[in-house]
């Protein structure tokens, strides 16, 4: 999460001594436009034949009214007071942008990003009408009354018990800096979980795993990094198997972590680290696919690339095979889920806490070759699409009953309060018209597309919470 990703297009113009070149250039700015042209022709032909697709697909009466297109109309602030040294180190000269109101803890909209207690969603109140509405960004309590402190987290529907488990960091700490060029950072305290049957309404089931206070060589010691929790059901051992990512203070351990329990509520037991397959590992997730073989995912060769492989019968190690993915794409926060058959993966870009643009990516095998198709986020406006609303991926939940629905979980860090981090939840569904490949490839298989809905406010549909 530490490694800053640098694209730079080349922007040379063979064309540099003014007027000697002005006739070729006139040749090449015809030629171009021809070519624009004979592409935007067979581009509508494709998108003719993606609107039947579209119809076909998305027309399940339930997901309607998550498919509604939700407009932001945000100004930026005249600037009056002083902005943070934070802010301020980011972009020193240029305009600011959303992104750096965002980062700026004195920011007129702080609000916006971070609302305060006042409207924090209680599912113990009576909310009246507000009831099953989930509200991106705003601190959501458990049902003590008490902000949900589960960050980086993952989701594992225990069918045993028909309960959802929610796990992910428990960052009620302060934030601080290791030393002065470190990541904010919270010392680790543990592995948060909760409880919950309607996805809503939720149970502080307490750490889970919890951090090591005095041994200062063990994976676990407070002083190190404890992130992306996710824990998956073994069918054959009947154990719960947690993976997250372990590393030191400065990020250079990456490696993942592995623990067990004989109950979703733990307590877990801490097994052994290692560095998977060799390498380098920091964002991770598991995913166990429908015939119980399970994987893991992660950023490897400093975030440049992805790796996939199997996980070991008891999912307590990663068997020999792996994969190179996304390789040079600088990914990470990797979420993934199936569709009919079709493997899909939500990932950031790295830019520490700062928010940036998700992709989607699509696979007919789960160890690849993986294509990236684009941009899922919908509504908003353009700057929220292009920073996944302010937040990064970290689980994508299946709704059962409404096919092709999901529910995306991202994390609104707070690097300034990291405790204070928010939960943005939205709806994510697999269908309608195919994404345009990244590079333009005919031989490119027609992917149906991933959208995730930017809502203020949502809710589940109600037939789903009835079926529960
Ligand atoms: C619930 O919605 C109804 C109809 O829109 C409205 O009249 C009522 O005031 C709302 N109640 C609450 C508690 O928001
Ligand atoms: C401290 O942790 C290390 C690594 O887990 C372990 O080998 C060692 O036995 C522990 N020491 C004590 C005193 O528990
Ligand atoms: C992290 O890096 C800083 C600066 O290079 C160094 O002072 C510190 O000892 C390092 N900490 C760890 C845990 O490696």
């Amino acid at each position: 999460m530490r490694v800053r990703n640098k694209y730079r297009k080349p922007t040379a113009f063979p064309c540099n001594a003014g007027s000697r070149c002005s006739m070729s250039a006139v040749v090449w700015s015809l030629v171009g436009f021809l070519l624009v042209l004979h592409m935007y022709s067979r581009f509508s032909n494709i998108n003719a034949v993606n609107g039947d697709i579209q119809l076909r697909m998305s027309n399940h009466p339930l997901v309607h009214e998550l498919e509604q297109v939700e407009k932001e109309n945000i100004q930026i602030p005249h600037r009056k007071g002083k902005r943070s040294p934070r802010a301020a180190k980011r972009r020193p000269k240029r305009t600011t942008t959303l992104i750096d109101e965002f980062l700026d803890e004195n920011s007129q909209l702080r609000h916006v990003f971070f609302p305060d207690m006042k409207t924090a969603v209680n599912p113990i109140k009576d909310s009246g009408n507000d009831s099953y509405h989930y509200h991106p960004g705003r601190i959501w309590l458990d049902t003590e009354g008490n902000p949900i402190q589960a960050h980086g987290g993952g989701m594992l529907y225990d069918e045993r018990s028909n309960t959802y488990y929610w796990y992910g960091e428990y960052k009620d700490g302060p934030t601080y800096h290791a030393h002065k060029k470190g990541a904010a950072r919270v010392d680790i305290i543990g592995v948060g979980c909760y409880s919950s049957k309607d996805l809503w309404t939720w149970k502080n089931e307490g750490i889970v795993l919890a951090a090591e206070e005095t041994n200062e060589t063990h994976d676990l010691h407070k002083s190190n990094v404890l992130e992306r929790p996710k824990v998956i059901y073994n069918e054959n051992t009947g154990k719960y198997v947690m993976w997250m990512h372990i590393d030191d203070a400065n990020y250079t351990k990456a490696a993942v972590g592995i623990a067990i329990s004989d109950y979703p509520t733990g307590p877990f037991d801490y097994l052994r680290s290692q560095r998977p397959h060799g390498y380098d590992s920091r964002d991770m997730t598991i995913f166990k696919d429908d015939d119980g073989v399970a994987y893991l995912i992660y950023s490897s060769e400093d975030n440049s690339e992805l790796h996939i492989g199997p996980l070991t019968e008891d999912y307590l190690d990663v068997k020999p095979e792996m994969q190179r993915i996304l390789v040079g794409q600088h990914r990470e926060a990797p979420a993934l889920f199936k569709y009919q058959g079709t493997y899909y993966m939500i990932t950031s870009g790295c830019t520490g806490w700062a928010p940036n643009e998700a992709l989607a990516h699509a696979a007919e095998s789960i160890m690849g070759p993986w294509e990236t198709m684009g941009n899922p986020c919908i509504g908003g406006n353009k700057m929220f699409r292009l920073a996944t609303f302010f937040a990064q991926s970290t689980f994508v939940i299946p709704l059962p009953g409404i096919p092709g629905s999901y529910i995306f979980m991202a994390d609104r860090w707070n690097p300034a309060d990291l405790r204070d981090s928010r939960y943005v939840w939205l709806p994510l569904i697999v269908g309608g018209p195919a994404d345009r490949p990244f590079e333009f490839n005919f031989g490119f298989p027609l992917w149906p597309r991933v959208s995730i809905y930017w809502h203020r406010k949502w809710r589940l549909p109600l037939s789903w919470r009835a079926s529960k």
